[in-house]
């Protein structure tokens, strides 16, 4: 990526081929990358039907740029795969408001996954863990002699855990897990780890004396998080400093109500994951992987709670952070498949995973900041309805400047409405 600004004012207001040639060239596109952006949906049939069993077709889902970030004092702009009206705009404002105190900082912990091999069946439960306690080093010598090349490329397993579920001794007799953990670098891993698992069985089987059943990675990865924070500045919010202020207390009342009910918790980290999911979908990560842990981790001190934390500085400015379980990755034969990956990574200048997961955290923390000012101020049906009102012209078979027409019409009438859309389009009187 080149170091163009991602302050692109009026950027909306371009045609969507105008916004194109200049993102391209702005942060260096190739010809073949902008190409890949004219096939339908990034994807075509022939590769789509190599993804998946019983393919009929493809289903695309529109991809925008959030603009303005600043993440580490590095200009860019981030792609968005994602249906929901509002999300990328919302994001950008978030983006723009962070720029006067220097956008996102983030850092991240190392990429520790794991991968879970299930034993039953022991005869002598404390013969068997103690077995595996003093076979641990074995099991790990043989676990990263099954991935020369990830160990070659600085991962490999890191540690084997022995974990006694304390089951009740019904039917299956008492549980035992050995757990692999494995810093798979840049890949997501997830092949690899089951991979390994399977592989491992027979010798956790020999050393245990017991029977293996399950083998497979857990997408529970809390030793591979991400964290950005943010200040905003009361100035950012309003030129009025008594306004700014009642926006920031408004965001932090908001805080506290999703730390104190997973009702709005729930809400509120939803709001988190339209930013996370739309970049990790355009950047052809497995967003239920990163749903599952997310949530999880959200639920960590046994009660769920909310992914973000916002709070007043003595200083007068807002400061958000968020933490999350990030198992992304930049390498690997699934991240490459769709042809839009490439052109998300390049966009983001990324070539490690835990940039891209820094990147990720950021826009879910910038994501929240638009919903909770829009929900501690103007509510947020007013800028979702104008945009929703344009999502029906389209549906009602308006294109180019009608679509405005319409839409300003449904606005103006306050009846919102797909039936009333299409009766606009059909010319019909106004009751
Ligand atoms: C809508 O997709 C997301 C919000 O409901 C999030 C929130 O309430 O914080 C606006």
């Amino acid at each position: 990526m080149s170091g163009a600004s991602s302050r692109i004012s009026g950027f909306y207001r371009l045609s969507v081929a105008e916004r194109l040639s200049l993102v391209g060239a702005a942060f260096g596109l190739t010809e073949a990358q902008l190409e890949s952006l004219r096939t339908p949906g990034g994807l075509s049939l022939e590769r789509a039907q190599h993804m998946v069993e019983n393919c009929i077709g493809t289903f695309a889902v529109p991809l925008g740029v959030a603009t303005n970030f600043i993440i580490n004092g590095r200009e860019l702009v981030v792609p968005m795969a994602i249906e929901e009206p509002s999300v990328i705009a919302a994001a950008s404002a978030a983006a723009l408001a962070a720029r006067s105190t220097g956008g996102f900082t983030t850092e991240s912990t190392e990429r520790r996954m794991i991968g879970q091999i299930q034993v039953l069946g022991c005869a002598d439960f404390d013969a068997s863990r103690r077995a595996l306690e003093a076979a641990k080093e074995e099991i790990r010598v043989a676990s990263d002699a099954l991935q020369p090349r990830m160990v070659e490329r600085g991962g490999g397993t890191r540690e084997v855990q022995i974990r006694d579920l304390g089951s009740d001794g019904g039917p299956h007799g008492r549980m035992l897990v050995v757990q692999l953990v494995i810093d798979t670098a840049d890949a997501m891993g997830a092949n690899l780890i089951n991979t390994v698992c399977e592989a491992l069985a027979p010798l956790v089987e020999r050393i245990s004396g017991g029977r293996v059943r399950l083998r497979i990675l857990s997408n529970y990865v809390d030793q591979c998080l991400s964290r950005a924070r943010v200040r905003i500045a009361p100035s950012a919010l309003s030129a009025d400093p008594r306004q700014a202020a009642a926006i920031i207390d408004g965001i932090v009342e908001a805080q506290d109500f999703a730390a104190l009910d997973p009702y709005r918790a729930v809400t509120h980290n939803k709001g988190v994951m339209n930013g996370i999911d739309a970049v990790v979908i355009a950047t052809g990560n497995d967003w239920r992987a990163i749903e599952a842990a997310a949530h999880a981790y959200a639920a960590r001190s046994g009660r769920y709670g909310p992914m973000t934390d916002w709070r007043r500085n003595a200083d007068g400015t807002l400061a958000g952070s968020i933490e999350l379980p990030m198992p992304v990755g930049v390498v690997g034969g699934q991240i490459k498949i769709h042809p839009l990956t490439e052109l998300a990574r390049a966009l983001l200048g990324v070539d490690s995973a835990r940039a891209l997961g820094e990147i990720i955290v950021a826009v879910g923390l910038a994501q929240n900041f638009s919903a909770l000012r829009a929900l501690a101020t103007d509510g947020i049906q007013k800028g979702h309805m104008g945009l929703h009102a344009r999502t029906l012209a389209a549906a009602a078979g308006a294109r180019g400047a009608d679509v405005d027409r319409i839409a300003e019409e449904l606005v103006r009438l306050g009846d919102i409405k797909l039936e009333r859309a299409i009766a606009l389009m059909a010319g019909e009187p106004v009751p």
